[in-house]
């Protein structure tokens, strides 16, 4: 396959230094903290959260006054798996490396914003950083759902070659303006691995799917692949999946073992089909004012440790999944169908490139006959 980095320049770009008179830089003790309930944070710490976003444009560290700046990073997902992993190693890079005028708190599993409100809070500076699946950002980036293509990847190993910051898609996402008008700056990529399908009956070839209503994360290009195999659609919150599950609403979804594990969805579903049929892929975001505030040294150092945390994820992704897969295979709950490629073929077919040319309009046709050029050759 070609790749993308054949075919365009390293993206990094040059970072602006503006200095925000909001934020001081003075000393004082930083301490990285991963909370792990809603409740650890308090009312008094969510307000000040609410008002440091007023006080200063939305951008200051709740911290406030003169002392450091602190980044809050919010997620949606387990602290074991990749992303919450991934986390936890930049705010520990953080920590070692960057001094005392920086801390980072970690809070996981929507514990402090969940996909409702995490992107406002991101625009707002009631958070400073997030990295949600590419798909959170249909409303505001459309062309982000590229990476929701089903059978963009044929194994975790292309993902490298097809999602890295010098490759159209990474351009995409790098330089993508609707973000950057939005106060966004991408810092990093990471990633979760390939998707899995879960339901309650056996699913080896499209039709199975037919009259069953599938849970999805807000992306019209997965309404569009769950079309194609005659399943109904509903848009929900990462965090609402195992109630919607257990309590009928929905008959299954799609994600990857790590997050099916961590959520307990194995316990409601009685099959899974590893039919690795898309992507979970993170755009690690940050507050473009906070960090345009930050100091030259400041910006260096968190751009090191996004680096850092990337690789780190990469690392990890696929062994936290393997490990996942066998702690469902260990309780006995569901039963896992491997696709032949046979099986898994018939599933590609019937969505490629169908689904890859009905959204070529928002995602770029360039970009869509690049990647369908690469899928051919
Ligand atoms: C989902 O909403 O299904 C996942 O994308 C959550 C996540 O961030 O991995």
């Amino acid at each position: 396959m070609t790749t993308g980095s054949e075919l365009h320049a390293p993206l990094r770009r040059e970072r602006t230094i503006l200095r925000n008179p909001c934020t001081a830089h003075s000393g004082g003790n930083p301490m990285r903290v991963t909370l792990t309930s809603r409740k650890a944070l308090g009312t008094a710490a969510v307000l000040s959260i609410a008002l440091g976003a007023t006080a200063c444009g939305g951008a200051r560290s709740a911290g406030g006054g003169d002392g450091p700046q602190t980044i809050r990073f919010s997620h949606v997902v387990a602290a074991e798996t990749p992303k919450g992993q991934a986390a936890e190693k930049f705010a520990e890079v953080v920590d070692e490396n960057c001094g005392d005028e920086l801390t980072v708190e970690v809070y996981p599993n929507s514990e402090l914003y969940g996909d409702e409100d995490e992107l406002q809070a991101l625009q707002s500076g009631a958070v400073q950083m997030l990295a949600p699946a590419s798909a959170k950002f249909t409303t505001i980036a459309p062309q982000l759902q590229v990476l929701d293509l089903p059978f963009l990847f044929d194994s975790v190993d292309d993902i490298p070659d097809i999602v890295s910051p010098d490759t159209a898609v990474g351009q995409a996402i790098y330089e993508n303006q609707e973000l950057a008008d939005r106060n966004i700056q991408v810092l990093g990529l990471w990633d979760n691995g390939l998707k899995q399908l879960s339901s309650n009956t056996e699913m080896t070839q499209p039709s199975d799917l037919g009259g069953q209503r599938f849970r999805i994360q807000p992306s019209d290009v997965l309404q569009g692949q769950f079309d194609q195999w005659g399943a109904a659609t509903t848009p929900l919150a990462f965090a609402e999946v195992y109630n919607a599950l257990q309590q009928g609403v929905i008959d299954g979804q799609e994600n990857p073992y790590s997050n099916i594990e961590s959520q307990n969805m194995h316990t409601v579903q009685e099959h899974i089909t590893e039919s690795n049929h898309g992507y979970i892929g993170y755009v690690q975001t940050i507050n473009t004012d906070f960090f345009e505030s930050l100091s030259s040294e400041l910006q260096d150092c968190v751009t090191t440790a996004s680096d850092e945390a990337a690789t780190y994820n990469r690392e990890v992704a696929a062994d936290l999944n393997d490990e996942a897969k066998q702690t469902i295979i260990d309780a006995d709950t569901t039963e896992i169908t491997e696709l032949t490629p046979e099986q898994r073929q018939a599933f590609k077919d019937s969505v490629v490139p169908s689904v890859w040319e009905d959204y070529a309009d928002v995602i770029g046709q360039d970009l869509v006959d690049e990647l369908l050029a690469n899928e051919q050759g």
